[in-house]
């Protein structure tokens, strides 16, 4: 661990000051009022943040003051303190510490000699490398209540103390579980709350990083890595949404989706041929089961070779895709990164002269092995790589394909993991596999959605499985290969709820699960959570039980439909929470303590979650169950089917049968629905229906074309709808998108009310 020795002296350059120490130096950046940026440049690269994009520096007055001890910086609602040996205290206005560096050393929780570690081998039992000292390695002081969150799709439970995880991008088919310390993704940020406090730590460094949440000690916690930069933000605010916006406004909001991303989609690893496709649409159709996309799996290239089409198995992609328009039904094609070494085949011959490929050290292309066999990677750091990459998608484009899933770019490879040394490049900086490693899905998934966007002029649809810190800015994502197992379907609430607070908004399970087979039990609770996960897609793999709702029976079917037949009725509810996320950076699937956080009862819940601020959702996601023990917090809430008002701040159980999911709604909540439909591309602008629950409220409804940029020109409406007593008031308070709706139903304690719409006016309700 890098030592520091004495504080020096320090200086001021605008919004950084330098503070220099016997042996080394240390910068603390002004970001914004809340946002405080410690680094110290250990390597000697100060590379560009991947997931920090354009100038975040917002203006803030501050003074600096000087004792024989520290140095201090006050800001209007914060005061950063550094010490010797770079410690870095920060206290909140009134001088209450907020977040305060730890001042003893860390205490090795286990070491074990060479014949011990053989020991273990012996019976395959997975030893970790000796984690002992980090080159970075900060160690914050632990406080007894001190819960966290956060860190992207970690497993486990929602709140992280006394686990510890790693962040190196892992494609691990096994079954996850909480002993797990890598996933797909790596967001190096996590928050912080006890009891009247909240901040959040980002540690922007690219490299393999480690986080220990008070599983070695009660008395710290630490994170690390041993190669980059210290570098890493304090994000304070009043409250988790503070921190959560925060932490957005630094890495950048998810843009507004297409309506469609929204709908349902059906996927499966193995839809072998066109016919394959055609009869999934089909039945959705002859079912009566509402669906937006089919995904197609690899199984549509030839040869597993990128950017082909297998033409005896899809003759005419063009007319398949119109075909299924005609129905509502739209696809999205994998794309996986490795490209197969093939002479004659345009893609890798293309690269290879071009010199778009990742190389070994000495200088030869790399090879290592995916899906086609033998496979190069390319090297999406370099900008001109992107842009190949982008327009390669032209082809599937002019075939009417929708969107594209990114896989397999942790980077997967078959033949042992890349070595470490391999030449990646950061822009024109030559770097290496371990640096570039955990950007790599990023860096593909931001090629596939600038591609998208010029080659179609629409809001892109990625979704990708490796993410880093930002990665919402060009991608959806899913949660990789989980099993068709009750485990992951609990895990499914705070893995999303997780990666909604790491800045990720638009994340779903593999419904169903992907391994493994399913049963129809399991397949009825999943679909019951899974329509409330913003992406919401059915998705296996060849070989396990059919999981498409109508393999099952009766019985399965009609639950099925009838929550995607809610999903889509809540389609104007999540499209307004899609707004807010652009806006603000809020997730729509959220953990209650995010809502509730001064609630102790919410730290740890695991298996509910809020949709928003006005739906709660406490679905069973155990065997057998037919009851649910439900935390309600303070205030009043309805439920959802039975319109029976509970009382917030007391645990209640709920009878379940397998066709309900418990679902309540906040008092004085408005939700905005639309009439059932099959597919959102049916007319969507005619009819708002609008479900009040007595209260006080306000709610801001968000229209628009659901498709392209041009509310980014004010094509869009936001209607205010304000509930006082009895009366309900409607105001237009943005015109800008031509297509006003027609009706408005209004329902209100057990009544429906049909009127025009009109622009402004105030309605007494019964
Ligand atoms: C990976 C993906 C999975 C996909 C399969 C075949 O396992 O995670 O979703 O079906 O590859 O492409």
């Amino acid at each position: 661990m890098k030592k520091y020795g004495r504080l020096k002296e320090h200086k001021k350059d605008g919004n950084i000051i330098y503070i220099s120490f016997e042996k080394g130096e240390l910068e603390i950046q002004i970001i914004t009022e809340q946002i405080i940026r410690v680094f110290s440049r250990l390597s000697e690269e100060r590379p560009v943040s991947k997931a920090i994009e354009g100038d975040k520096v917002r203006k803030v007055a501050f003074a600096i003051g000087e004792d024989e001890k520290s140095v201090q910086i006050h800001l209007p609602k914060l005061t950063v303190q550094v010490f010797d040996e770079a410690k870095v205290d920060i206290y909140d206005k009134d001088g209450k510490p907020v977040c305060i560096d730890y001042r003893g050393e860390r205490v090795s929780s286990q070491s074990l000699d060479q014949k011990m570690l053989e020991l273990l081998e012996r019976e395959g039992h997975s030893t970790q490398e000796n984690a002992d000292g980090h080159v970075i390695q900060v160690l914050k002081k632990l406080d007894g209540d001190e819960c966290f969150y956060g860190l992207g799709d970690k497993t486990g439970f929602l709140n992280k103390r006394g686990y510890e995880y790693m962040n190196w991008n892992t494609d691990d088919p096994d079954p996850h579980v909480d002993s797990f310390r890598a996933l797909y993704k790596s967001i190096p940020f996590f928050i912080t709350l006890k009891k009247d406090t909240v901040f959040g730590l980002f540690f922007d460094n690219t490299f393999r990083t480690y986080f220990d949440m008070g599983k070695e000690s009660d008395d710290y916690y630490w994170f690390g890595g041993d190669q980059g930069n210290l570098d890493y933000y304090f994000i304070g605010g009043d409250s988790m949404k503070d921190v959560v916006k925060g932490y957005a406004y630094l890495t950048g909001t998810a843009p507004l989706p297409q309506m469609w991303m929204l709908g349902y989609h059906q996927s499966r690893w193995g839809y072998q041929c066109e016919a394959d496709i055609r009869k999934i649409a089909e039945s959705m159709r002859e079912h009566h089961l509402p669906c937006d996309v089919i995904h197609m799996d690899i199984d549509y290239m030839e040869k597993y070779k990128v950017f082909t089409v297998d033409e005896t198995r899809f003759p005419d992609m063009k007319k398949l895709t119109e075909d299924l328009s005609d129905i509502g039904i739209r696809l999205v094609t994998i794309m996986d990164p490795g490209v197969k070494v093939e002479k004659g085949y345009e893609v890798y011959d293309t690269g290879v002269e071009k010199g778009y490929f990742a190389l070994d050290e000495d200088g030869q292309i790399y090879e290592n092995a995916v899906w086609p066999g033998d496979a190069v990677y390319p090297d999406f750091g370099k900008d001109e790589v992107r842009d190949w990459w982008g327009e390669n998608h032209r082809m599937l484009m002019e075939s009417g394909i929708s969107g594209i899933w990114n896989d397999m770019n942790e980077p997967a490879s078959f033949k042992g993991e890349l070595p470490e040394n391999v030449v990646f490049y950061d822009g024109g900086r030559k770097s290496t596999h371990a640096e570039m490693h955990n950007v790599y899905g990023h860096n593909m998934a931001r090629a596939t959605y600038q591609g998208l966007k010029k080659l179609t002029g629409k809001r892109p649809f990625v979704i990708t499985r490796a993410c880093y810190s930002g990665s919402q800015k060009y991608a959806i994502a899913w949660t990789g290969d989980n099993h068709s197992i009750w485990a992951h379907l609990q895990m499914a609430i705070p893995q999303l709820c997780n990666l909604g607070l790491s800045g990720i908004p638009y994340v779903g399970t593999d419904i169903g699960g992907f391994g493994s087979d399913v049963t129809k039990e399991l397949m009825c609770r999943w679909i019951e959570v899974g329509c409330f996960s913003p992406f919401c897609r059915n998705h296996s793999a060849m070989g396990t039980r059919r999981q498409e709702p109508w393999t099952f029976d009766q019985e399965v079917l009609d639950i099925y439909r009838k929550y995607l037949k809610l999903r889509y009725e809540l389609l104007p509810y999540l499209y307004d929470l899609c707004h807010v996320e652009e806006q603000e950076g809020l997730p729509l699937m959220r953990p209650l303590v995010m809502n509730y956080e001064k609630d102790e009862e919410t730290k740890n819940l695991n298996g509910q979650f809020m949709v928003g601020d006005h739906i709660m959702v406490a679905p069973v996601t155990e065997q057998g169950m037919r009851q649910k023990l439900i935390y309600f917090p303070e205030g009043e809430w309805y439920d959802y089917w039975t319109g029976e008002k509970i009382q917030g701040g007391q645990y209640k159980i709920r009878h379940a049968e397998l066709d309900e999911c418990p679902i309540f709604v906040k008092a004085g909540g408005i939700i905005p629905k639309y009439p059932p439909r099959l597919s959102t591309s049916e007319e969507k602008d005619k009819v708002l229906i609008l479900e009040v629950y007595p209260g006080k409220a306000e709610y801001v409804h968000y229209q628009d074309n659901g498709e392209d940029f041009h509310y980014q020109e004010g094509e869009y409406n936001l209607y205010r709808f304000s509930l006082d007593g009895n009366e309900l008031s409607m105001e237009l308070i943005h015109q800008g998108y031509e297509k006003m709706y027609e009706t408005l139903v209004i329902r209100y304690q057990g009544e429906e009310r049909v009127v025009k719409f009109e622009h402004d006016y105030m309605i007494t309700l019964e």
